[in-house]
């Protein structure tokens, strides 16, 4: 099991339309939280018992804290609720140590696009760019100043001259603006972005008839609407030496946990790669949006949490 910290919640604040800013620090003076990478998030043991992923959002140097801003989502299933009503100053939670599947990579430009609260991950990784005098620029693409968070905080601070706005309450047009603008990013350029998924597909989509490489591509995404049903198959878990059917309105790692079979798991939605198994034999059909194209044509492994199989049996080394 991954380690957990026990945090308490201080100077929670709200920002934009339904944005809970918040710091978490250590509960215990024993323990002091680890220092931050640009582009990580921790696990949140949310009051309601969910667990979810959300991107830090501070300077990395800034050590001894870790800085939350979660939209409350009246659409979620129930998490960025519970993070922005019940969250309050002075509450002891449980936390994870900080993970990251949004690096930054050395690059000789990098062009950060967030739309809405995607903006928080790509934060951390300007600062960390400014600290260290690397070249980059930041766009922050929303409805309105008013709806946003950290707007006052970079347009009087030090990522000011780095970041171009593109709010459409100002008749800013993110997609004019990039349509144009993709055209004279060197080549070389890594580019990376947060959003909701439409906005990511259509900035990956830019990018890719740019004839930017995958690699030079870099996404989070940090809410997912994934399609888990479909055809019941037979999984079976070599190790345990069991045989188990998957309904066609259960996933795997329920089917599994119905059978006394427990895998780590945090999202449920595909994104953290937590309930990682190995594939043995048969075709996994992948639903989730963690592994690359690449990964998920060598079939070597499965998110058991979301995706299904394509062939009648799988066998898993769990
Ligand atoms: Fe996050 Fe499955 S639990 S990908």
């Amino acid at each position: 099991m991954t380690a957990l910290y026990n945090v308490v919640v201080k100077n929670r604040h709200v920002e934009g339309e339904n944005i809970a800013v918040m710091e978490f620090e250590s509960a215990t003076s024993t323990t002091i939280l680890p220092k931050i990478e640009a582009g990580a998030h921790i696990d949140v043991h949310l009051p309601n018992g969910m667990v979810r992923q959300y991107s830090l959002c501070q300077n990395p140097a800034e050590t001894g804290i870790f800085r939350l801003g979660i939209l409350r989502d009246p659409e979620s299933r129930g998490g960025s609720i519970s993070a922005f009503d019940e969250l309050k100053d002075g509450m002891q939670i449980q936390v994870s140590a900080p993970k990251n599947l949004f690096s930054l990579v050395k690059a000789k430009h990098s062009v950060l696009i967030g739309g809405g609260i995607g903006i928080t991950p790509l934060i951390t990784m300007a600062y960390q760019l400014a600290d260290q005098g690397e070249s980059f620029e930041l766009h922050y693409c929303g409805a309105s100043a008013e709806r946003c968070a950290f707007v006052d905080e970079i347009k009087k601070g030090a990522l000011a001259q780095f970041t171009t706005f593109h709010f459409k309450s100002e008749g800013a047009s993110h997609r004019e603006f990039f349509q144009s603008a993709i055209q004279n990013i060197d080549a070389e350029s890594h580019i990376y972005t947060c959003g909701p998924n439409g906005f990511m597909d259509w900035v990956i989509n830019l990018a890719q008839t740019q004839h930017f490489p995958e690699h030079q591509i870099h996404k989070e995404y940090f809410q997912v609407e994934v399609e888990t049903g479909g055809d019941a198959f037979e999984v079976v878990a070599e190790r345990s030496g069991k045989i188990i059917m998957v309904n066609a309105e259960e996933t795997i790692l329920q089917a599994l946990a119905r059978e006394g079979i427990e895998i780590e798991m945090s999202c449920e939605q595909g994104v953290c790669g937590t309930c990682m198994c190995d594939v043995l034999e048969g075709e996994p059909d992948h639903r989730d949006v963690y592994f690359t194209d690449e990964e998920k044509a060598s079939n070597e492994q499965i998110l058991v949490c979301c995706s299904r199989a394509k062939s009648a049996r799988l066998v898993l080394d769990i």
